[in-house]
């Protein structure tokens, strides 16, 4: 496993640059996840707001069996996996199907890929003390950075898992491109097991990315940090709010981070500053949340068919078994 190196370092200060000169002003949501991001995001998901995480947990729980049967099934004699985890958080929902795949024999393959280091060693060294038998080879970085370079075995059937509602985070056109991706890298008979959130009243909706304890906020705000921390930047951290919006229409969350102030924030390593207008917005994050129309239409454009939905027992959250074809 790697380490945060320069070439990180200026990608992100680049990035920055870009995000901060264009008009609307906007932070790309990876960014959010360095250890202090993580560490925030896994409080988000003990949040009573926050009923994702809580959802896709529960049908992982309770569903564990018919989901293992959809993979053995559809893939006849196969007894070998790749399990290829992207964006692993703690691991907590992966951990329950391993454990179930292994006590049904099957031979397991894990590569967890994530963004934040820490998250990484510590989901690494937790799954190789519970799961001996599990062969794991985490891999440090952004998806496609991974993905690209990664040559998996092709003899084993592979699974990519894709949990959460990480999905959510692009805009559709985004959403598709990185599915017709991530299916290049597949062969057919291959499996997509992946979250999406689902439609549901737009209040209980809004109020999961904007919780009573304010730790959204602070999430979001850390992203302030991180550049003053990592590049050098003045941000005055209480001259910034967080504000989140959902739209019905186009059914996507939106966060921001707005500048209180008429405000200038000099960045050292970029050498630069930047001009904030009172009440200007930093856009940080799309949280994208479907219809199974909209899924439907995700999976045939991108070359998968889907297999089977499973649905929390509010049908909050769906979790959707696709094989591509
Ligand atoms: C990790 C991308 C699924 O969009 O719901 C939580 C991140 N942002 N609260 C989401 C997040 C604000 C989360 N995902």
């Amino acid at each position: 496993m790697q380490n945060y190196s320069e070439i990180e370092k200026n990608t992100f200060a680049e990035d920055i640059l870009k995000g901060l000169s264009s008009n609307p002003k906007f932070i790309p949501s990876k960014y959010f996840y360095d250890d202090e991001g993580a560490r925030l995001f896994q409080k988000i998901t003990e949040l009573p707001e926050y009923y994702l995480t809580r959802a896709e947990t529960e049908i992982i729980s309770t569903q564990t069996e018919q989901i293992f049967n959809v993979f053995k099934q559809k893939s006849k004699d196969a007894e070998t996996f790749d399990l290829i985890e992207l964006g692993t958080g703690d691991g907590r929902k992966t951990a329950i199907l391993i454990d179930f795949f292994l006590k049904q024999n099957t031979n397991l393959f894990y590569f967890p890929i994530d963004i934040s280091p820490r998250t990484l060693s510590t989901l690494a060294e937790n799954f190789r003390r519970k799961f001996p038998k599990l062969q794991i080879e985490p891999k440090f970085g952004d998806y496609f950075q991974v993905l690209k370079d990664f040559k998996p075995n092709p003899t084993r059937r592979k699974i990519l898992l894709f949990l959460g509602s990480n999905i959510g985070n692009f805009s559709y056109e985004q959403s598709i491109e990185f599915l017709k991706k991530l299916r290049r890298l597949m062969r057919k008979g291959d499996f997509l097991f992946i979250g999406f959130d689902l439609q549901k009243d737009p209040r209980l909706i809004l109020r999961a990315y904007d919780d009573s304890q304010g730790i959204t906020a602070e999430f979001n705000l850390n992203l302030l940090r991180r550049i003053n921390k990592e590049l050098g930047g003045n941000f005055d951290i209480k001259k910034f709010s967080h504000y989140a919006t959902y739209s019905p229409i186009d059914c996507a969350v939106r966060s921001f981070l707005i500048s209180l102030e008429n405000q200038s924030v000099f960045i050292e390593y970029l050498q630069r500053s930047f001009d904030f207008a009172k009440w200007e917005a930093i856009f940080t994050e799309i949280s994208q949340k479907y219809s199974l129309q909209l899924i439907e239409q995700l999976a045939t454009r991108s070359k998968f068919e889907i297999q089977q939905n499973f649905f929390d027992s509010k049908r909050y959250f769906v979790d959707s078994l696709w094989q591509a074809v």
